[in-house]
């Protein structure tokens, strides 16, 4: 029987997911069977089983925003050619894709087109669609511009530095450990520098003075305040994360006399306030990029559902070599 991971309250995720056996289903009319093949436990699944996320579901509920399967039975009425048995398609947010079966309504599926990596359509939802958005929502992409980012190694931080190579800006990564600078250099990022107060004067230097208008702060505390401080006169810093959980305390000097802004983005606001044919022209271009190669997102491991615990423990590790995804191997 296949498993899907639950929760019945708010609490450590570790300690209050459960895994059960779900009875087999048959999809009705205008529905799907999809066998689940792969999907990232993000930060935010974690938050929503901590009970600090403002997406709640009724409870009990299955963790996951995304994720990635195959088609394994087609419901009455579901004639979509692009949906075969066999075929891969997104999953939808909201159905929890920690389990390994589910059923879902065939005009919520996103077909993934061949030649996609599995594991680059899972987490395409999520941070590729997150940076995107970011990097042409606020501050318009001119080419040889440039962007700051914290958090450079991130699944966020990575889609940042890919899609920027292609779109033509040039990227400045801050990054927590040393070993990451090469890494990230040799996936196209233009300059990476560690997060620490020698990092100012750094930046200045490796990019010629460069006048940076976008930073994106998914740390927050002294490290996004780096980030504002890299910015020219009138930029924006966009808080999209807080990793350290430490709040940022912004020098007023930065709002009155460089006019600095401060914006947030959640990428489920996004898509609460578009249409659903705007998130599939987000998701098609995101897919394109994927199947070129251009997102080259590193999972240190895939665990089966029934190891969920151990999962959740290791995804809540720093120094990590890449995501962690639930699925099959
Ligand atoms: N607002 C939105 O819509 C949205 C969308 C997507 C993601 N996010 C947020 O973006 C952030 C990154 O998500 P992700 O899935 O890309 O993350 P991820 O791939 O799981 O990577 C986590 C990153 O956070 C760093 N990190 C962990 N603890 C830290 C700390 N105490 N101080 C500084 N850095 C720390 C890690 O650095 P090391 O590699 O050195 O351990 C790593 O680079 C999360 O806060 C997530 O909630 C927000």
């Amino acid at each position: 029987m296949p498993k899907a991971v639950i929760y019945r309250q708010y609490g450590v995720p570790a300690e209050t997911v459960e895994v059960e056996e779900i009875a087999p289903a048959k999809p009705g009319l205008g529905e799907v069977r999809v066998n689940r093949i792969l999907a990232p436990i993000n930060p935010a699944d974690l938050n929503t089983i901590e009970g600090k996320y403002p997406a709640r579901y009724p409870l009990p509920a299955t963790p996951g925003i995304e994720g990635v399967g195959t088609i394994a039975e087609l419901g009455e009425g579901v004639t979509s050619t692009d949906l075969k048995v066999g075929s891969a398609v997104l999953l939808p947010a909201g159905l929890g894709s920690w389990r390994e079966e589910v059923i879902a309504k065939a005009s919520d599926l996103f077909p993934v087109p061949e030649g996609v990596p599995y594991q680059e359509a899972a987490m395409i939802r999520v941070n590729p669609a997150t940076a995107w958005r970011m990097l042409h929502d606020f501050v318009a992409p001119q080419p040889g511009g440039w962007v700051i980012q914290n958090g450079g190694n991130s699944g966020v931080g990575r889609s940042v530095i890919a899609i920027a190579q292609k779109i033509g800006l040039k990227t400045v990564s801050l990054v927590r450990r040393p070993e990451l600078i090469d890494e990230l250099k040799a996936l196209g990022a233009d300059v990476v520098l560690l997060d620490d107060e020698t990092a100012k004067d750094k930046i200045k230097e490796s990019t010629g003075g460069a006048k940076i208008l976008l930073g994106l702060n998914s740390v927050g505390g002294e490290s996004a305040i780096r980030v504002a401080g890299a910015l020219a006169n009138g930029g924006k810093v966009v808080t999209f994360g807080a990793m350290s959980r430490q709040p940022m305390k912004i020098p007023t000097g930065f709002l009155i006399f460089k006019d600095i802004q401060f914006v947030g983005y959640w990428m489920t606001r996004w898509y609460k306030n578009t249409t659903v044919d705007q998130h599939r022209a987000l998701f098609a271009q995101l897919l394109e990029l994927a199947k070129a190669g251009t997102f080259q997102t590193p999972v240190e491991k895939i665990y089966p559902v029934s190891e969920v615990r151990e999962a959740i423990t290791r995804a809540l590790q720093g120094s990590r070599g890449g995501k962690i995804l639930l699925g099959q191997a």
